[in-house]
């Protein structure tokens, strides 16, 4: 789809800089994550049956690896953006009414939506309390913010999605609240973790918020282009929750209106149980260019990215930041 794709780079070889602190990092969260709480210890159980990409704490690790080292303080800002992280997809999950995630039955799914809730709630103010009762009070100052932000970008989108009028600015405004924030937090809260330098915070921020704004396109790519097998969630969702995305939006633009128009009809009447008006939709943005508008988009924000750390010294680490926001937008899961 894009020139990258071709330049397979897996997690394993970016993750390389890190390895040990990464397997140090995941035994710390699994003790972390026990309740003698036997509902709760059920609960979190099931979560942690599948782990996830676990990207948001390889940036902090990387971060803090390339901008002066990881310790201990790096393991607690990766703890606690995972929580993060794990909370707002179960509670995502919920409000998209999801009914699956990591190629699992959703926690909402199998329990319900109070539980998930609850869940959800649990592991954001463990996160919160692994950062104050170690003193971690800037981590704080960061994450709160991204959590207001991505509560923000949620409401935004959930109104759009009501009234199906969203434009490309919007679509930035709500991707970079919900997607983005966190994500240059994790990369802020490395460098917090390893440096005193100001300018280096800021870079490793920014970063993070072009790196994130990459990564929400390419999964909303997935919609289009994925398979619900290898991403673990169903395709097509997007869609059906009425969701307009950047290649909908692009091709929305870019077909004659009377055919977008009688797309976004029948995207309003809703298309929950039936999967041809799905396949209509999807056909509808390849016809119209909205992937290749999307990939190339995704693409720009790789190179923003990869620009922003370009004052940071050459390190393994800052070599394997280059390669994960090509691995970004490139990957298949
Ligand atoms: C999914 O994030 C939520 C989005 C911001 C799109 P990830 O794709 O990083 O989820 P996991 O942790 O690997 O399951
Ligand atoms: C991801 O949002 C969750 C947050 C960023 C809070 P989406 O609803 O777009 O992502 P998936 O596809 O369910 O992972
Ligand atoms: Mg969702
Ligand atoms: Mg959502």
């Amino acid at each position: 789809m894009t020139t990258t794709e071709s330049r397979s780079i897996s997690l394993d070889t970016i993750t390389a800089p890190v390895a040990d602190d990464l397997a140090a990092f995941r035994k710390y969260f699994r003790a972390e994550l026990r309740s003698d709480n036997l509902l709760l210890d059920t609960a979190l159980r099931y979560v942690l049956r599948r782990k996830g990409k676990q990207i948001r704490p390889l940036l902090v690790l990387l971060s803090a690896a390339a901008s002066g080292g990881v310790s201990h303080r790096s393991y607690i800002g990766a703890a606690l953006v995972e929580l993060l992280h794990t909370a707002t997809l179960l509670h995502d999950d919920v409000v998209d009414e999801a009914e699956a995630r990591r190629g699992l039955p959703s926690l909402n799914a199998v329990w319900n939506n109070k539980t998930a809730v609850l869940v959800g709630d649990y592991l954001l103010a463990h996160g919160l309390r692994i950062s104050n009762e170690n003193g971690e009070y800037r981590f704080l100052a960061i994450t709160s913010l991204a959590v207001q932000r991505m509560s923000k970008g949620e409401l935004l989108q959930t109104k759009k999605t009501r009234k199906l009028d969203i434009n490309e600015e919007e679509y930035y405004r709500i991707i970079s609240d919900k997607t983005a924030s966190l994500i240059a937090s994790c990369c802020e809260i490395g460098a917090v973790s390893a440096t005193e330098d100001e300018a280096i915070r800021r870079a490793f921020g920014e970063f993070g918020e072009q790196l994130g704004l990459a990564f929400q396109i390419r999964d909303d790519l997935f919609d289009y282009v994925g398979s619900s097998n290898a991403i673990g969630k169903p395709i097509g969702n997007d869609i059906k929750e009425r969701k307009l995305t950047l290649p909908l939006i692009y091709a929305l633009r870019s077909a004659p209106r009377s055919e977008s128009r009688q797309i976004l009809r029948m995207i309003r009447k809703g298309m929950r149980d039936d999967s041809g008006p799905v396949d209509e939709v999807i056909s509808f943005v390849a016809a119209h260019g909205g992937i290749e508008y999307a990939s190339r988009r995704a693409e720009e924000h790789r190179t923003k990215a990869v620009e922003a750390i370009a004052t940071v010294p050459p390190s393994p680490a800052r070599d394997a930041l280059h390669d994960l926001a090509s691995f970004v937008i490139s990957r298949a899961t």
